[in-house]
């Protein structure tokens, strides 16, 4: 199941994914390996590299793996210990062992607010990252002032440190979360705009898309336990600037830059 430091240490070393120090003259065998054909869920794909954050039992993270039918594109990652997900989950340790079978880095107790600065996520950078209604567990009631701020606490800080994990080249950040109220009240949009961010797509999520996906409430007594879905979206965020591949500089789209108020990055020469 779980890795022990020492061997990540290796991996980072090791540079984890694929590296091609193969020498000129072994052409002949490179022929040979037949490239696997691309293979989407949804908005994902087998070629993206996908950091998955707060995960409940992996389940989300497990029906990726069985559609791409391998896993070594992910990072799942969850912010309990791997005796939590033992206690909690009933199809937990199932869920985490089939899916490092199939090649996933899994990785506990990475908190989505200090991510940035985890000893192996740091070295990394990936095309899509994605949090499945975020939610710090009820310490007051669902609407309460208090609830809402610590709820908004933990967006910002998974949204910010997202985005230096974030591939500057096509990254997206996706937020998966109930609509209405409370839940408009959490300023996602704002927030990321905030950061540097925007929200260039909002669809609706539905569990169906998902085989064998369980969401969880993940806290109390009831931790392995659905909770009631409602109408929700996946939110799409990007850097708010993209990257020329020809001369590396940052790039604003003009309507962008006027929407959301970026006119400061027109003066710092990011658009010509
Ligand atoms: C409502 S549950 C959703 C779980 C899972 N994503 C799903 O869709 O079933 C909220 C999740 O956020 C996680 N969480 C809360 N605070 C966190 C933090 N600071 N960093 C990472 N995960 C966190 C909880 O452990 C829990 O798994």
């Amino acid at each position: 199941m779980g890795k022990p430091k020492e061997e990540y240490e290796e991996i980072e070393s090791e540079e984890y994914y694929t590296v091609d120090d193969d020498d000129d003259d072994d052409d002949d065998d490179d022929e040979d390996e037949e490239e696997e054909p691309e293979k989407w869920k949804r908005h994902y794909s087998s070629k993206h590299r996908i950091l998955l954050v707060g995960e409940g039992d992996f389940s989300f993270s497990l029906c990726l793996a069985r559609a791409f039918g391998s896993a070594h594109n992910m990072v799942a990652t969850t912010i309990d210990t791997q005796e939590n997900i033992e206690k909690k989950y009933s199809n937990g340790v199932a869920n985490v062992r089939e899916l490092e079978d199939r090649g996933c880095l899994v990785l506990y107790g990475v908190d989505a607010k200090e991510m940035s600065q985890h000893f192996f996520l740091r070295t990394q950078r990936f095309d899509r990252i994605v949090y499945n209604f975020p939610h710090v567990g009820f310490l007051y009631r669902e609407g309460s002032y208090c609830q809402i701020q610590l709820n908004k606490r933990l967006v910002k800080g998974f949204l910010s440190n997202s985005k230096v994990l974030l591939k500057e080249d096509n990254g997206e950040i996706h937020v998966t979360h109930k609509e209405g109220d409370p839940y408009d009240k959490w300023d996602l949009v704002k927030k990321a705009e905030k950061i540097g961010l925007v929200m260039h797509d909002i669809v609706p999520f539905s569990k169906n898309d998902y085989p064998g996906y369980n969401n969880k409430r993940a806290h109390g007594n009831l931790a392995d336990a659905p909770f009631n879905l409602g109408y929700c979206s996946t939110y799409k965020f990007k850097l708010s600037y993209s990257v020329n591949s020809q001369n590396n500089k940052k790039e604003v789209p003009a309507f962008e830059a006027m929407e959301y108020g970026k006119l400061d990055l027109i003066v710092q020469g990011w658009i010509t």
